[in-house]
Parts: C-alpha cells; sequence; structure tokens
C-alpha cells in the first residue's frame, strides 16, 4: 500500500496542518504495515505555475517533472494534505501541484453523460487549518469545498478532513482546536485505516 503526504503550510514547525497531517500519517503507519510513504513539501520544493511554456511542454523539464508527479498521484492509495486556508482558498503551491494532476485524459474525461473522474479506488485525509470559524458549510470557504470538489471530479470521493479552524483567535483556542483535531485522528482515521 502507498501513502503520498504532501505539506504545503509556509509556516514552517510553528504551523497547525504540518503537525496534524505528520499525526495522520504516523497513525497510517502504525495501522497498515509495510506502507510505503512518499513525502512532498510543496514550500520547500514548489512546482512551478502552470504557464504556456509547461501545458504545451515546451518547458521539457517541468513537463517532465509534472508526469513524474502525475504517476506518482494515480499510483498511491492514500494522500494525506496539510492544507492551510490562504486568502479563503488553498496556498498557491498546493493549487500547482493540483494542476499537474488535474489532466483530461488522465484523471477526467468527458463523456456523453457528462464528467468521470478517472482517479478512484483512493482515500484521502486533509489535516485543514483555519485562522477563523468555517464550520462545514460557509459561503466563504474556498479551501474545503474547492478539494473536495476538484478531487472528486477526478473520482477521489473517499475524503474526509481533520480540521483545526479558529486558530488566529487566540492561543486558548489554537490549544483547543489541535486538541480537538487530534482527538478526531485518534477517533476516525484509525478506524478507517
Ligand atoms: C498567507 C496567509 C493567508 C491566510 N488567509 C486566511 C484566510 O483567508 N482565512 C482564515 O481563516 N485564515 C487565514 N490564514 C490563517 C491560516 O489559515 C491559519 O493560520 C492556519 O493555521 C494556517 O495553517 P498552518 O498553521 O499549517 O500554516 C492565513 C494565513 C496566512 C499565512
Amino acid at each position: 500500500m502507498k501513502l503520498l503526504h504532501l505539506d504545503t503550510s509556509a509556516l514552517g514547525a510553528n504551523s497547525v496542518t504540518r503537525e496534524l497531517s505528520a499525526a495522520i500519517v504516523a497513525r497510517w503507519q502504525a495501522a497498515v504495515p509495510g506502507l510505503t510513504v512518499d513525502y512532498r513539501d510543496l514550500d520547500a520544493n514548489p512546482l512551478p505555475h502552470l504557464t504556456g511554456p509547461v501545458l504545451t511542454g515546451v518547458d521539457t523539464a517541468a513537463k517532465a517533472e509534472g508526469d513524474a508527479i502525475m504517476d506518482q498521484f494515480l499510483a498511491t492509495d492514500v494522500i494525506v494534505i496539510g492544507a492551510p486556508m490562504y486568502n479563503f482558498g488553498v496556498p498557491s503551491t498546493l493549487k500547482a501541484w493540483i494542476d499537474r494532476v488535474a489532466v483530461a485524459g488522465k484523471t477526467f474525461r468527458y463523456t456523453e453523460n457528462g464528467p468521470e473522474g478517472l482517479a478512484t479506488g483512493k482515500r484521502m485525509i486533509v489535516a485543514s487549518g483555519r485562522g477563523g470559524v468555517y464550520g462545514d458549510s460557509s459561503p466563504a470557504d474556498f479551501q474545503e469545498a474547492y478539494l473536495r470538489q476538484v478531487f472528486g471530479f477526478l473520482g477521489v470521493t473517499d475524503i474526509e478532513f481533520v480540521r483545526a479552524e479558529g486558530v488566529a483567535y487566540s492561543d486558548q483556542h489554537r490549544v483547543d482546536a489541535l486538541k480537538s483535531a487530534h482527538a478526531s485522528i485518534a477517533e476516525r482515521v484509525l478506524e478507517a485505516a
């Protein structure tokens, strides 16, 4: 079994989502003997924007890297992403990675009956961090809602969110949000692994 672990926070050791994504991966490693874990820190090691030369393959190095990202995504069984809310959406480093795996003919296609996701059979767990409080269905949420939409479109419909929100309200909010998020990892993620 293969697990792909991505971190995207720009806050380094102070990151909520890095702490939570590491805890989620540790749970999976404990639950699944022989689990292969691939890790990429998209903050330290970002992909270039999907510009014309990258999209068309004129930039051959970026094209080759994009192809490798796609192969890694298609081969993985479980994806764990540390995804903070940045400006109501996801970090642009994560968007650049998504731009490499959302490719017509590879991970989705259009049919006479509409779009069809091709990257099926995967599980995804997102460690979500938010300074404010949005809950499950805020119209201001373009972070979790976007991730559910784009990966669902690709066929990844088994998505769980481990959320720490309101972390900017106060130190106590941050402590409480992390405590509750860690408890939910223990309850839900291990059970499903
Ligand atoms: C560049 C930047 C943009 C942010 N934008 C938002 C935002 O739009 N809404 C929000 O609630 N919090 C926002 N925050 C706060 C983060 O979502 C919050 O600090 C979260 O914990 C970040 O995850 P991290 O600790 O893993 O980096 C932003 C933080 C940064 C650094």
